[in-house]
Parts: C-alpha cells; sequence; structure tokens
C-alpha cells in the first residue's frame, strides 16, 4: 500500500515538472501559430470530407446498371474512399432482397478482383457461393460489400440523416452530407472553443 502510494506521487510530480517545463519555453505566439494551423486543418478536413461524399467517381447520382459501379473502383478505390457513410435501412434490405438469391465469390468486392481482362472475375480458387452463405444478414452486406463504406442504419429515407443508394430527381444525399457536415462542425467548434479557452488560462498564468 506504501508503495503503490509513493508510485502516485511520483508520478505526479514528474507529469506537473514535463508540463511547466513544456509551457515555459513557448512564447504566446508561437502558441497562436500552432493554433492557427490546427483550425485551418480541422476546416480543411471538413470541406474534404462533404467533397469524398458528394463527388466520388464512382458515386451513382443515378440508377444504372451495377456492373458499372464497381468496374475498375479495384485500381482506384484507395483514393476514394469512404468509410462507415450511414445507408438508409431501405436501401440496403431491398439491395439484399435483390440479390439474395444470386451467388458470389468474394465478400469484399473493392479487393482482390482479377483485372487481366477488362472486367472482374474471380480470383483464381476462389469458389461461388450462394450469397446467403457468404452475407447472411442484410446488415453484413452492405457493410462488408465495399468494406465498411456504409453503414447498417435503421434510418428510413425520409429522414435526412442516410444516404440513398438509388433515387430518381434530385440527389437527396447532399442534404444528408450537409446535415452531418454541420453537425460535425458544430462538435469540432465546440472543441475548438474549448480549446481556445484554455490556451487563454494557459497564456495568462505564463
Ligand atoms: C486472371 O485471369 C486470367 C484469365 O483471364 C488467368 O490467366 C490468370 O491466371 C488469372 N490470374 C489470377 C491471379 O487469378
Amino acid at each position: 500500500r506504501n508503495h503503490e502510494f509513493s508510485d502516485t506521487i511520483e508520478c505526479s510530480r514528474i507529469t506537473r515538472d514535463d508540463f511547466s517545463q513544456f509551457f515555459s519555453g513557448i512564447r504566446p505566439l508561437r502558441v497562436w501559430l500552432v493554433f492557427t494551423v490546427l483550425l485551418s486543418f480541422s476546416l480543411c478536413s471538413l470541406a474534404n470530407k462533404l467533397n469524398m461524399c458528394m463527388d466520388g467517381k464512382h458515386h451513382k447520382t443515378e440508377p444504372g446498371p451495377e456492373g458499372e459501379l464497381y468496374q475498375q473502383v479495384d485500381t482506384t478505390w484507395r483514393k476514394e474512399r469512404i468509410l462507415d457513410v450511414p445507408l438508409c435501412l431501405e436501401d440496403c434490405e431491398t439491395w439484399y432482397n435483390d440479390c439474395k438469391n444470386d451467388i458470389t465469390c468474394k465478400e469484399n468486392w473493392h479487393k482482390g478482383w482479377n483485372w487481366t481482362s477488362d472486367t472482374n472475375h474471380c480470383p483464381v480458387g476462389a469458389q461461388c457461393r450462394k450469397w446467403t452463405d457468404v452475407f447472411p444478414t442484410a446488415q453484413s452486406m452492405c457493410e462488408k460489400i465495399w468494406s465498411n463504406s456504409y453503414k447498417y442504419t435503421m434510418y428510413s429515407r425520409d429522414s435526412g440523416r442516410c444516404m440513398q443508394m438509388w433515387f430518381k430527381g434530385e440527389n437527396p444525399n447532399k442534404k444528408v452530407a450537409e446535415f452531418y457536415l454541420n453537425h460535425g462542425s458544430r462538435t469540432e467548434t465546440a472543441m475548438m472553443t474549448s480549446f481556445t479557452l484554455s490556451l487563454v488560462v494557459l497564456l495568462s498564468m505564463l
């Protein structure tokens, strides 16, 4: 017990010493410079997020044959990676129902195809299996098939909180992207505000 206690004391002393040593060497100007750089970086990454959602090369703006959706994705997907985009419930379920009687040789359609010819072929040794054996549920298919680009949700198409894969007319996903952008920026603004406040407090202590 005594040993534990002295460890704690030792530990907090080191932390406090390191802390004051770190800040005594920093001039306020430099702190503000770092702050500005951080702020522009976070704004930049927000803008990128929106672009990725809206202007992906393989993003479908109109209904079309499935083949075009995954053709050549293999070679370019790294540049256009999206992650955990909330997909509308109906879109995932419909997609699953339309495919569930098919067969497929692959669980992850992003990678591993044989592209030696113009179209994608199953890699040597990959056996075709029943769709439902590869993807037992709609959720497993929607999330795994494009390596977690999409996230299964309970949001319906009219919720404004999820992306629609198939739609007619104006792109409804624009509003959804804007919602998540604003939502995200509000969180980041809050974080930035508290960051600024702690900096002000710190600077006043120097
Ligand atoms: C890719 O497909 C071609 C035929 O189109 C075949 O000759 C080759 O062995 C395949 N390669 C792999 C790695 O599956």
